[in-house]
């Protein structure tokens, strides 16, 4: 393609683009497709000979748009928003012809400076403290953009963690290998939080304890000290914590104004994980949870959800970038510059290297509405689902079983678990909106989220119609069928049988071979074994607090000193972290102690990677000698695959509590 060729097609695309997004709403939110749809579709290898851009142009529609699921709908509901705009994509569209890779100032300063400044921008008009500034007088912190929030909170983990294997190495005054500091650290999170939070815990081997939320569920001060000092009786090490403003299941607030000055007291970092929420704090009103954001040292939030600016843009801040520099500092000499000590190189605020010019598109969204626009947009969002939830409250079968935040709301059925589950089932089949699954303890309940900036009162009454005479209908047959108690809880497969067939009597959208399908994920989803698995945050019971015993009597061997003054468990008299570390004695522990410190901390049992990667258990790909793969086997049935119900093909190891355990430091 040659240069007037490209301004041609250009113009092209952004008159299909325009149209695409103009006409959305009478699009199918969810494609009708099965997986591998597209095999058929598509020849076997690339073509040797260059394709003329008509037959590439003609298969967008062909081939592409009819597995999409269309997130700019006015119709999706999903998950939380993934939204995008006219000023967002122009300016990738200018990034991607730059296509710099910013990873040091010297490699495209504008990319950097751009990024500071808007960066501060966004502090401000969010409302967030100026520690977080680049240009401040008094401040030692900084924003950068980030791909994704779990990457971000991630970086902050890794960061939290150096901070305090720093801290405990300069107390101990010896040598102590930080893989054994790292296996005392213990970080917190409500029960409510991202599976981010578990994944960031998952890749650092540090462990995670998920504390119980109150009715609102909310993370409380109290339960937190009281976790802490739990654990410092243990001999762990408390060192993070993430509360989250917003949650995934229904959007609940952690109560930061009693978490920061706890955090402050312990010497926890305390990172705060606004995904969804962050946007809201445009508008002043809305600020009231972020009353304690003074004690942070570190906020996410995604532009990229709610903001209009698309995937991907995350907005990070951390109040001491020397935290963040001390984590993800190498200094290769192909990456010096003379201008090394005066400028900002963000290669060393983040995992990878390289870096996009995302700034752009952020620019432009914030230059382009105003910040009096980016203020309407997401009071028209709660507006909307205001609508919306009046429109459920108001109808006798309905019921709101959270409290409603900004632009999400839930709400299910009063007969129960069973007809909830039916009634998202038979809306999923029918393609019109798409809405996810989510459950308060045993409650199981659907999610809605105003997402679109485009969505209108008429949008959410068509929406809401189909909603209510589903039910309707559901109820009517339910009751024509057999009265059924209020108080099932459980459906059965039996039942749920029962409920399709009828559905497909009476002529729903779908087949029957959909319905089927459909049935699959959502039955999954709600019928998966709830512990440890803790995706789409609310499907996890609170951890209660269960004596483990003391942990002492391991031997250090080598650090005779170490194990003399870790001895005693009771709250530790003395001031230095030497009270506190002591080795996790595996081998000695037992299986029904280990058992209870797996369900104690999260340490993930791995169910889903055996629907994913084809039933193959996570141990058996990696090479290792036999007596190392018999060790490695034993420890990940142990550690990871206790409550798995794979077939186990690995050699069978002897009984755990006699097993000569492998050598993990
Ligand atoms: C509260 C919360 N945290 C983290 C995430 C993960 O965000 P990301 O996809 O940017 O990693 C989400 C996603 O919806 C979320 O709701």
């Amino acid at each position: 393609m040659q240069a007037e060729e490209y301004n041609r097609r250009g113009k092209e695309l952004v008159d299909y683009i325009t149209q695409y997004l103009g006409s959305i709403r009478e699009r199918r939110v969810i494609p009708d497709v099965k997986p591998g749809y597209m095999r058929g579709l598509l020849p076997d290898a690339a073509p040797t000979d260059p394709e003329d851009w008509d037959n590439i142009f003609t298969d967008i529609e062909k081939v592409i748009m009819p597995g999409v699921v269309h997130w700019q709908s006015p119709h999706m509901h999903a998950y939380y928003p993934s939204l995008t705009s006219w000023p967002s994509m122009l300016g990738d569209m200018l990034a991607d012809a730059i296509n710099c890779v910013g990873f040091t100032w010297a490699s495209s300063p504008a990319c950097t400076e751009l990024e500071m400044n808007v960066m501060d921008w966004l502090c401000k008009a969010l409302g967030l403290p100026s520690f977080f500034l680049h240009h401040h007088p008094d401040s030692r912190g900084g924003g950068i953009l980030q791909s994704t929030v779990s990457e971000s909170t991630l970086v902050a983990l890794l960061a939290a963690r150096k901070d305090k294997i720093l801290q405990l190495r300069a107390e101990l005054e010896q040598e102590v290998d930080d893989s054994v500091l790292n296996s005392r650290l213990v970080a917190y999170a409500s029960d409510q939080a991202h599976s981010s939070v578990e994944k960031a815990g998952l890749i650092s081997l540090v462990k995670i304890r998920f504390l119980p939320t109150d009715e609102q569920l909310s993370l409380r001060g109290d339960t937190l000290k009281k976790a802490i000092q739990e654990d410092r009786r243990r001999g762990l090490v408390p060192f993070m914590l993430c509360s989250t403003l917003g949650t995934t299941g229904v959007c609940a607030f952690d109560k930061l104004s009693e978490l920061g000055p706890v955090c402050e007291e312990e010497g926890l970092w305390h990172h705060v994980d606004a995904a969804y929420a962050g946007s809201a704090y445009f508008c002043p009103e809305l600020r009231w949870s972020l009353e304690g954001i003074e004690f942070a040292h570190s906020f996410v939030f995604n532009p990229s959800k709610w903001m209009m600016v698309h995937f991907d843009c995350t907005a990070f801040w951390v109040k001491d970038k020397y935290k963040l520099q001390q984590t993800f500092s190498v200094d290769p000499v192909y990456l010096r510059h003379e201008n090394s000590q005066a400028a900002t190189d963000f290669m060393h605020w983040q995992i990878p290297l390289s870096r996009r010019f995302r700034s752009l598109k952020l620019w432009f969204v914030m230059r382009s509405f105003g910040l009096k626009n980016l203020q309407a947009h997401i009071r028209h969002g709660i507006e909307m689902a205001k609508l919306l939830e009046s429109h459920i409250r108001s109808d006798p079968n309905f019921e709101v079983p959270a409290q409603r935040h900004l632009g999400l709301v839930v709400f299910c059925l009063k007969g129960g678990n069973a007809l909830t589950q039916e009634l998202l089932r038979r809306l999923t089949c029918s393609g019109t909106m798409y809405l996810i699954p989510a459950e308060i303890y045993n409650k199981r309940i659907i999610r809605f989220t105003v997402t679109s900036q485009f969505t209108t009162a008429d949008d959410i009454l068509k929406d809401w119609t189909i909603i209510s005479n589903t039910a309707s209908t559901l109820l009517a047959e339910t009751q024509a069928d057999q009265p059924k108690s209020a108080e099932d809880e459980v459906i059965g497969v039996e039942e749920n049988r029962d409920l399709n067939i009828r559905s497909v009597e009476n002529g729903d959208a779908a087949t029957s071979l959909d319905q089927s399908e459909v049935e699959l994920w959502i039955d999954k989803a709600w019928n998966r074994p709830r512990k440890p698995m803790r995706s789409l945050s609310c499907n996890s019971a609170p951890v209660h607090y269960t004596y483990i015993g003391p942990l002492s009597g391991y031997d250090f061997q080598s650090k005779p000193n170490l194990r003399d003054a870790a001895g005693s468990l009771p709250m530790p008299t003395g001031s230095g972290p030497m009270f506190k570390i002591t080795e996790i004695p595996s081998n000695i522990l037992g299986k029904q102690v280990v058992k209870k410190l797996t369900k104690f901390y999260s340490v993930p049992s791995f169910c889903n990677q055996w629907v994913q990667c084809g039933r193959h258990q996570l141990c058996c790909s990696v090479k290792v000698s036999q007596t190392a793969q018999k060790n490695l086997a034993s420890t990940c049935r142990r550690i990871n695959c206790m409550n798995s119900p794979v077939d186990n093909t690995a050699p069978s190891p002897p009984p755990l509590e006699t097993a000569a355990a492998p050598k993990l430091l």
